[in-house]
């Protein structure tokens, strides 16, 4: 049986154009070399890529080297011609000064290929934080169909008997390191015990909440988020992507007919429910960009502020993947929004059915991991946004916010929810590990410990910072976390309630470039405000004053991703790059 594609594929312009048999032969010679046979070049069967993002330099992502055999039996099996090739590594842990380098120079990378190469549909493998962002906003721009599919988290991590989760127990075990309770040899030990297996972090960081938001926007097959690499259901679900892939070339069901602004909202709704990163924050904003779907800062309250907290994962719950996936995974709390009227149920995904059709009978099986819409673990759980004279846009995850840090800011009476803070401020990360146990700067519990030149353009890149820990001094005081804000980011697996992602940032002339050690911050968490006590002509002054230090460029990429990036408000995608949409409908010259 023949099958006809709804829109004829693109590969045939390279291996079966009617009247340039000339070039055709060029094109399919060095394909065969290894062994393809012209038949099955211009049988009229989808080509379909497979981005690879595993590596040795990616060990996240590394489990895509074996999965990657079952995709392409699936492919196979359905009827198309699989083609692998490698995506620009992005491992979040290593790479300086910022794998956010990445996020851009991948998402580049990717349409070149996907729009250059004789590609009718991707299969996009994700697994660590930046690795599916970058991977969707380049199905965007490209537009062809396209499905991801994760490498799975790792193992649940054990220690002496309790749970460590990847990332989540390095911040831990750094304050007990700087209380002196630990050595570095347990340090070492507690990380080891974290990632016991391959796979990508346990914890509900920014690479589960991102593979949890490809699954809320309808982009990858039910469940595929939360199964663990090492498990037999991750291999199986590789084979079924693989097959789901190929169809979805002949119905030629591309994002652009799957992301729409109801299913960004459902993203924003399930990053709540999750307690998820605050990286979604600009990856959502930027893959929405790509998709040309407009999102609002406001959005962040209107749709996902009141939504609870339903994942009992850490870092803002107990558990870890493992046991998540066993409770029913994203597509579990995705029910629970849906029967609470949160969730768009009618939104279209790569199975080709809505998302209610999907999620029909994925109710939760462990209550305890996850809770239902109305016994949450905590109220309220989305982003805090915020601004005021310090920037325009910033938000706080307050599904973090420990009782600790709630009764020593948030609940005095008459002044719920409002605090003021004396700043100590830093130029950077040096800059902070340097200074933080310097007893003059006098820092003690009414201080904001605050963080400038760590967004896009300061850093570059923008770096996971923010999450400052107190002075040693606090540290063996019991001390735990300080009020913190900052133009850079955090690390998705800390349970630093941080005010973080300010934009713009210091070194754009944002408020914070003016911002003195010792001036009063007031935050007024209820009115979403923000402000530096300092009145308005000594403002006008301070911004004559010579702006923060920042480094140099230090590579081309550095330069250029200067020169090109907006801000962490907006996404902080490459501008100039938003308005090429649907490049694949334009097949590119011979
Ligand atoms: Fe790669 Fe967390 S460091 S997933
Ligand atoms: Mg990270």
């Amino acid at each position: 049986m023949t099958r006809t594609p709804a829109r004829p594929f693109r590969s045939r312009e390279w291996f079966d154009a009617p009247g340039r048999s000339d070039m055709t032969a060029l094109y399919l010679e060095r394909y065969m070399n290894y062994g393809l046979t012209p038949d099955e070049l211009r049988s009229g069967k989808p080509i379909i890529g497979i981005s690879q993002s595993g590596s040795d330099l990616v060990p996240c992502n590394r489990i895509h080297l074996q999965l990657v055999e079952r995709v392409k039996a699936g492919i196979r099996d359905a009827g198309g011609v699989p083609m692998e090739f490698p995506m620009h590594p992005i491992f979040e842990n290593c790479r300086r000064p910022t794998a956010a380098l990445d996020r851009n120079l991948a998402y580049l990378g990717l349409v070149e290929v996907l729009n250059g190469y004789p590609i009718d549909a991707v299969v996009l493998t994700t697994g660590c934080d930046k690795t599916t962002p970058a991977s969707i906003m380049a199905a965007c721009t490209v537009d062809i169909p396209a499905i991801t599919l994760s490498g799975g988290p790792m193992l649940d991590g054990w220690h002496e008997g309790e749970l460590v989760g990847s990332g989540t127990v390095i911040w831990r075990s750094r304050r007990l390191l700087g209380a002196g309770k630990i050595d570095e040899e347990e340090f070492l030990r507690r990380a080891a015990d974290s990632a016991p297996s391959p796979g990508h972090c346990n914890t509900m960081g920014t690479a589960s909440t991102m593979n949890a938001v490809s699954e809320g926007l309808g982009l990858s097959l039910p469940g595929n988020a939360a199964i663990p690499a090492p498990y037999r259901e991750r291999g199986q679900i590789a084979y079924e992507t693989g097959r789901r892939i190929v169809d979805m070339a002949y119905e030629d069901l591309r994002p652009s007919k799957i992301l729409t602004r109801e299913s960004f909202l459902n993203a924003i709704r399930l990053v709540s429910a999750l307690g998820g990163s605050t990286n979604a924050q600009p990856h959502i904003v930027g893959m929405a960009r790509h998709a040309g779907v407009e999102l609002r800062p406001s959005d962040w309250m209107e749709f996902g502020y009141d939504v609870p907290l339903l994942a009992n994962v850490q870092p803002a719950g107990q558990y870890l993947s493992e046991r998540f996936h066993r409770a029913g995974g994203v597509p579990a709390v995705m029910w629970e929004l849906l029967q609470a009227g949160k969730f768009d149920g009618d939104a279209l995904t790569v199975t080709g059915k809505t998302q209610a059709e999907n999620l029909n009978g994925r109710e939760a099986t462990d209550r305890e991991v996850i809770r239902p819409f109305d016994q949450p673990l905590k109220e309220h759980a989305g982003f805090l946004v915020l601004h005021g004279n310090l920037f325009d846009f910033a938000i706080m995850k307050t599904s973090v916010i420990s009782e600790e840090f709630r009764n020593r800011y948030l609940s005095r009476p008459g002044h719920e929810d409002v605090f003021e803070a004396r700043a100590i401020v830093f130029d950077g990360s040096d800059d902070y590990h340097h200074r933080i146990n310097d007893p003059s700067l006098n820092i003690d519990e009414n201080c904001i410990l605050v963080i400038r030149g760590s967004g896009p353009l300061g850093w570059p890149g923008s770096a996971e910072v923010v999450n400052m820990q107190p002075p040693d001094a606090l540290l063996q005081r019991g001390i735990t976390s300080l009020p913190t804000l900052g133009d850079g980011r955090q690390s998705g697996t800390s349970d630093s309630p941080s005010i973080l992602n300010a934009s713009p940032e210091s070194a754009v002339g944002g408020g914070l470039a003016w911002l003195h050690t010792g001036d009063t911050i007031r935050i007024d968490l209820k009115n979403g405000r923000c402000d530096a006590l300092v009145d308005e002509a000594e403002i006008a002054r301070r911004k004559d004053d010579a702006p923060p230090p920042i480094p140099e460029s230090n590579t081309p990429w550095e330069e250029l991703y200067r020169e090109k990036t907006g801000q962490m408000g907006e996404g902080a995608v490459l501008e100039f790059a938003v308005k090429y949409r649907g490049t694949s409908n334009r097949t590119p010259r011979h």
